[in-house]
């Protein structure tokens, strides 16, 4: 059931989580389903809804630093590895960072795809922490939408895609970011992005000094990890039903009616004003405001009116490496390569 985000309707859906339900809710990323994360039969209900393999392991999201010793082995962390989590907890805690360390046995393996370490997240979306503080202090939440789809930006797109298997859905409006949280590897050695997001490698280096991520463009020596440690790495997540192609040269490229054509900018697009089938992410080009629109867009784009979506990459720069990455995935993930260009359709 889809219900404002309210004071009153927080408490219900507080309550609702403290017993075993499932809630989704907004960040300032994307929608999340939550639930209580030390609920073991509530955990494996997110799967089942989502449909999502058990090997891939959720956020924890918190509302306050003072919960961190219920999830974290601080111990197990070494003295540099405290003084990252210090630092980038300080600098970009609440926020779009989501933290991967060691975990306490007591934290279920559910929840954690069965892995020796906890993702943890302090969200900073003011109706988000409050849920949080409201009911156990500790949530469980993937983003809320099918595994492998696109992610949602907005209640509707919750109750489109995943409707009456969840017990509640807290309509707090689009959200501000549009993009997941980037998920960083503090569990061993050199801190290591798993997945760009939210927070820009540039903000994290900023705090902590030189990452390692085969998608942070500041880190030269990128090489992809020997093994894939974030299902979020996985390609043909994020996809539309739609098939998805991420074009360089797209304006140069010959335009199909039945086809959408989604551009970075209006320079990108070169031309004023515009056809019934070409999209422009951000008319100033500002990464910000294209992170936001990304998935709404995708969405759109996806009801059932195109044959084919043809996108370009956003600048590989702060938002824009989340963007790209969600654009790469998409397209690895969609039908894409089904798609027969027009010069080879028979007439
Ligand atoms: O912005 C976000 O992060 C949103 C909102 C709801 O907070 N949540 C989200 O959750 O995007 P989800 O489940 O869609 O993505 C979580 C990502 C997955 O790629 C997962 O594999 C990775 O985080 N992850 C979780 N725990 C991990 C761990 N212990 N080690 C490595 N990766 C982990
Ligand atoms: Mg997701």
């Amino acid at each position: 059931m889809l219900i404002p985000l309210n004071e009153e309707n927080l408490r219900r859906a507080a309550r609702c989580l403290a017993s075993g339900g499932l809630v989704a809710f907004p960040t300032e990323t994307v929608y999340g389903l939550g639930a209580d994360a030390f609920n073991e039969r509530a955990l494996a209900r997110i799967f089942a809804v989502k449909r999502r393999p058990f090997f891939d392991p959720l956020i924890v999201h918190i509302a306050s630093l003072a919960a961190l010793p219920r999830l974290v082995d601080v111990s197990a962390l070494g003295g540099a590895g405290r003084e990252r989590l210090d630092a980038l907890s300080r600098a970009l805690w609440p926020g779009p960072l989501t933290l991967v360390l060691p975990k306490l046995p007591e934290v279920p393996g559910l929840a954690t795809g069965g892995l020796a370490t906890v993702a943890v997240r302090f969200p900073s979306h003011e109706g988000a922490a409050a849920l949080i503080r409201l009911s156990t202090g500790a949530v469980a939440a993937p983003s809320a939408n099918p595994f492998g789809s696109l992610s949602p930006t907005r209640a509707q797109h919750v109750e489109r895609t995943l409707g009456d298997a969840v017990d509640l859905i807290l309509d707090g409006g689009p959200t501000e970011i549009g993009v997941e949280s980037t998920v960083l590897d503090l569990s061993e050695g050199c801190p290591r992005i798993l997945r760009p997001g939210g927070a820009s490698a540039e903000a994290i280096e900023a705090v902590v000094g030189p990452v390692r991520g085969a998608d942070n463009p500041l880190d030269s020596s990128a090489a992809p990890p020997a093994s894939v440690r974030s299902p979020g790495q996985l390609k043909g997540h994020y996809a539309p039903a739609t098939a998805l192609v991420l074009a360089d040269g797209l304006r140069g490229l010959a335009r199909d009616d039945e086809c959408a054509y989604l551009f970075f900018s209006r320079e990108s697009y070169g031309e004023e004003g515009g056809a019934k089938n070409v999209f422009i992410l951000s008319e100033a080009g500002e990464l910000i405001e294209a992170a936001a629109r990304l998935f709404d867009v995708l969405h759109d784009l996806d009801g059932g009116l195109w044959s084919c979506i043809y996108t370009e990459r956003a600048p590989q720069e702060g938002l824009g490496c989340a963007i790209n990455d969600r654009l790469a995935k998409a397209a690895a993930g969609s039908a894409g390569f089904t798609h027969i260009p027009p010069e080879l359709r028979r007439k």
